[in-house]
């Protein structure tokens, strides 16, 4: 929720308009973690020998909508104050933001940078949300501050601005006696103002005061920091941030710094990069980057400004290509991303199973997990954690990790889980399923289970994010970056790495092994059977046509396929903005069979598996009460499962049963994805949600 993307150029000549597309860019790369409007700043003049005291203020630019109408805007103001474009800047230092509105609604007020006031002394981005602004916002207002907006950002920079006039007039703050009196630092103000923070953030800062410097920080919200040699290509020779300064060949050269929420934001200008971890601050300043970290809830509690204390980090090469956050010869990254899962799961199996002529050679590796097998075998139970599309995809692996384990499953919603404060025990095995790494509720979940002694194990497709990092063991989806805010391939690969846990973990049992076997070999064909469902897309646009005015769309499954129905609705109702909702069949007489007449639409998920003879009786029920059926089967079963012959079918290729959720899930985004177009509404960026929900 919410991006926030800096660029400074040191040392090497840009022009004002290479500077704001840069920026432009950046947001454009993380438009999907919100999009209700959007901010930046930029330097009005900047000549480096300049005294701060004769430079005009930042400029800023805000605008409520997408970044499209925000870059429009820009340059209409900019051609309007009479701006240079083609002004060159040695150093320059621009922020830049887009919002997923929490506090106050979308509007030029509410969005970011966030400012300390007139002049902008301080100016803010920031992804994440201050729980106790409302004490500073108190405390600040007795000083006389005036606030503008409804965020809780604004605490921020209006925060900084006091600490600065403080330490200026070596006055003490909090009845505190400075630590450093000697001359203020950007940084020092910074981590003055982390101090007073409460809540999770990710901060960029710029400050008229410190022109040519951006400092940033984070608590508990992503920030990555990207460096590029502007003479040199990147090559992964050991470049490290030792005590106050990059200490690598590079020193004292032109050099460009990124900073992002994530990496799509960074990846088109360097490969360099290093994840900020929390409680770290990070200061450029004169071509250099010093990193600091500090207990901010330990300096809370003695008091005082905190002493820096500089650490020493390695820079690492992001895997990542720029292909990937492009939508190449798609038109949309949803659509791009549907298409890519035969790839996307033959990235996520690679290295993983192994498959010799012999039977026996057949194995699983999960590098990851192979010291915990052990425990989670012995566990009292299993215990899967997460949110959304993620949580779909651990109740589709459910049944084979029961069957395969015989350790207990069971499912929670992390938002659930934390409102109940649910029963966790050390015998547990929980199990943290996310795409991002960054889900606020899950995170919150893998803290409660992590105090209560829970073996925690991270499964997520975002390498370094918080969850990878915080779980105990884990295993990464490789499915590679996903910009739809609708999940799809990563729903797919989700499913196939928790089925070889499953497969991992009932590798010592010898009644299991021709289970185990032919799972196995259909992983290996799953990516060619997942080529062949794709082929119904054409057939799934049509059946689109036929629904794109219905007001509701039921889907009906069962077993391994509950959590299809669950996912294909919820696909149905994020994107095509249309009412569908996922029913387990075995319910139907429950209660949603009241709902059924010959208007309904109702998809039947009915492909071969053990309770197929069940669903053919549904089925059956169904068509007793005139109800307008398309009945998703497997090839070839077309007649044997729908008798009377009064539906239309989507017909799937099998596979093992607890493989089909990943084919039979895919006829389903493919039916979201057109109705959503031919409805007219935006694929990629559907009303009111953003990828990454950082927020509770
Ligand atoms: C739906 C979707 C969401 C996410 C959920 C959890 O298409 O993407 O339901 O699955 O917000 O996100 P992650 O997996 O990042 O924890």
């Amino acid at each position: 929720m919410c991006g926030i993307f800096a660029y400074l150029n040191y040392n090497i000549t840009r022009e004002r308009r290479y500077i704001l597309e840069v920026l432009f860019n950046g947001l454009r790369r993380l438009e999907y973690r919100g999009y209700d409007s959007a901010g930046i700043s930029i330097d009005a003049d900047l000549l480096p020998e300049a005294s701060s005291k004769f430079r005009p203020p930042p400029l800023v630019f805000r605008q409520e909508g997408k970044i499209e109408k925000l870059v429009t805007n820009v340059y209409q103001e900019v051609h309007a104050v009479d701006l240079d474009l083609a002004q060159n800047f040695l150093i320059h230092a621009g922020i830049a933001h887009t919002r997923w509105a929490t506090h106050g609604l979308p509007s030029e007020k509410n969005s970011h940078p966030q400012s300390s006031g007139s002049g902008h002394e301080f100016l803010v981005v920031h992804n994440g949300i201050i729980t106790n602004y409302v004490v500073l916002k108190e405390t600040l207002l007795r000083h006389g501050y005036q606030f503008e907006s409804d965020t809780d950002t604004e605490v921020i920079p209006k925060l900084a601005k006091f600490v600065y006039d403080r330490l200026s007039e070596n006055t003490t703050f909090n009845g505190e006696v400075p630590a450093e009196t000697q001359e203020v630092t950007f940084r020092q103000v910074v981590m003055e103002v982390m101090r007073q923070l409460e809540g999770a953030y990710a901060l960029i800062f710029k400050s008229s005061h410190f022109p040519n410097e951006l400092v940033a920080c984070k608590c508990g919200s992503p920030l990555l920091l990207g460096v590029k040699d502007a003479e040199e290509p990147e090559t992964k020779m050991d470049q490290f941030i030792n005590r106050d300064v990059l200490h690598d060949r590079r020193q004292g050269r032109s050099k460009e710094y990124f900073l992002a929420s994530d990496a799509s934001a960074v990846v088109e200008h360097t490969k360099t990069v290093m994840v900020i971890e929390d409680h770290e601050v990070v200061h450029i300043k004169d071509g250099n980057v010093s990193i600091f970290k500090f207990d901010t809830a330990k300096a809370r509690k003695t008091g005082g400004l905190p002493r820096p204390a500089s650490v020493q980090r390695a820079l690492s090469i992001l895997e990542m290509e720029v292909e990937q956050i492009k939508k190449g010869k798609y038109d949309h990254f949803m659509q791009k991303e549907i298409h890519e899962q035969p790839d996307s799961l033959t990235t996520t199996m690679r290295g993983r199973l192994t498959r010799g002529r012999e039977s026996k050679m057949k194995t699983v590796v999960l590098g990851g997990l192979k010291d915990h097998l052990r425990t989670i075998r012995r566990s009292r139970r299993i215990i899967f954690i997460g949110c959304g599309t993620s949580y779909n995809a651990a109740l589709a692996a459910r049944p084979i990790i029961e069957e395969l384990s015989g350790v207990p499953v069971t499912m929670e919603l992390a938002s659930d889980l934390v409102d109940r404060q649910g029963p966790i025990y050390r015998e547990d095995t929980a199990v943290f399923v996310s795409q991002s790494g960054e889900t606020a509720d899950t995170l919150q979940a893998l803290e409660y289970a992590k105090s209560n002694g829970a073996l925690c194990v991270g499964i997520t497709n975002t390498v370094g994010s918080a969850i990878a990092r915080g779980t105990h063991c884990g295993v990464h989806i490789n499915a590679g970056c996903e910009i739809g805010v609708a999940s799809t391939k990563a729903y797919t690969s989700q499913i196939a790495v928790m089925t070889m846990v499953a497969l991992a973990l009932g590798d010592d049992s010898i009644s299991c092994r021709v289970r185990r076997e032919a799972i196995i070999d259909d992983l290996f064909d799953l990516p060619s059977k997942v080529k062949e469902v794709l082929k119904l897309d054409t057939e799934m646009k049509e059946l689109a046509k036929l629904l794109m005015e219905e007001q509701s769309l039921l889907i009906f499954g069962r077993g391994y396929n509950y959590a299809t129905a669950l996912e294909g609705a919820l696909k149905v109702k994020e994107v095509a903005l249309m009412h569908s909702e996922g029913i387990l069949a075995g319910e139907m007489k429950h209660g949603p069979l009241a709902l059924v007449d010959e208007t309904l639409p109702i998809i039947v998920i009915a492909t071969c598996d053990a309770t197929f003879s069940k669903q053919q009786s549904v089925i059956q029920q169904l068509q007793a009460r005139k109800g307008r059926l398309i009945v998703m089967c497997t090839k070839g079963d077309a007649l044997s499962s729908c008798s009377s012959g009064a539906c239309r079918f989507i017909e799937v290729p099998p596979v093992q049963d607890c493989l089909q959720p990943i084919i039979n899930i895919i006829p389903l985004q493919l039916l979201a994805y057109h109705l959503t177009v031919l409805r007219g509404y935006n694929v990629d960026q559907p009303r009111n949600l953003a990828k990454s929900v950082t927020t509770q």
